[in-house]
């Protein structure tokens, strides 16, 4: 991994996932979720704070030790109960069926094998659960795609491994789980970075 990806990027992360216009779509995306959550790619807890009422309990998956440091103040202030469940979405120790959710906010960019980790979100939700996404990823407009393609090696050395040219529906249609609804904008900033998937998927019976 290297200094950089362990020390420099989840602090990058922390700072700059901060901004308002993320944090508006974070309480966009996560006014769906409820119950039990697993959290993948936790990261440090940007998102306990727009979480609604109906979440009683958390589960966070996050492979940084720094990151899972910087979260320990939001972790203290939730009004529900946070407990680190593994580092790994792709291969994770929670029981099958046993989870009312999982969210992911940014992170289906950089786990590497995507499709693995949704198999696991299937697995680990009870039928009729719900996975609730806010993404970044391929835009549809050709000539930002070509930008994306562009920029696609230097984004993932400069940011842990983080990819511009996933294209998460795409991603979620090939999995076991059923998109039900699904949002697609651009916030301010490059165009590169700024093209969201936001919205939901429920584990068939
Ligand atoms: C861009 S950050 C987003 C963090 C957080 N979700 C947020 O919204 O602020 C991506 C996160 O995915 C985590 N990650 C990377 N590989 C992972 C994996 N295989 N399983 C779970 N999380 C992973 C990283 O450590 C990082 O915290």
């Amino acid at each position: 991994m290297g200094f950089w990806s362990d020390q420099v990027v989840p602090r990058m992360v922390h700072v700059s996932m901060k901004a308002k216009p993320v944090a508006e779509v974070r309480g966009k995306a996560l006014a769906a979720a409820g119950g039990t959550v697993l959290e993948v790619g936790f990261g440090s807890g940007l998102n306990l704070a727009h979480y609604p009422a109906g979440v009683t309990r958390l589960l966070a998956v996050e492979p940084s030790e720094v990151a899972r440091g910087l979260a320990r103040r939001a972790i203290a202030r939730a009004p529900f109960p946070v407990e680190f469940a593994g580092l790994d979405g792709q291969r994770m120790v929670v029981p099958d069926g046993s989870v009312d959710c999982v969210v992911t906010t940014w992170t289906l960019c950089t786990i590497p094998k995507p499709e693995l980790a949704l198999a696991e979100f299937a697995r680990v939700l009870k039928p009729q659960g719900t996975f609730v996404f806010a993404e970044h990823g391929l835009s549809p407009d050709p000539g930002v795609a070509r930008w994306q393609g562009r920029l696609n090696g230097l984004q993932q050395r400069l940011a842990g491994g983080c990819q511009l040219t996933r294209d998460i529906a795409a991603l979620i249609e090939a999995s076991p789980l059923k998109l039900t609804a699904l949002e697609n904008f651009y916030i301010a900033g490059p165009r590169t970075h700024t093209y969201f998937y936001v919205g939901a998927a429920t584990r068939p019976e």
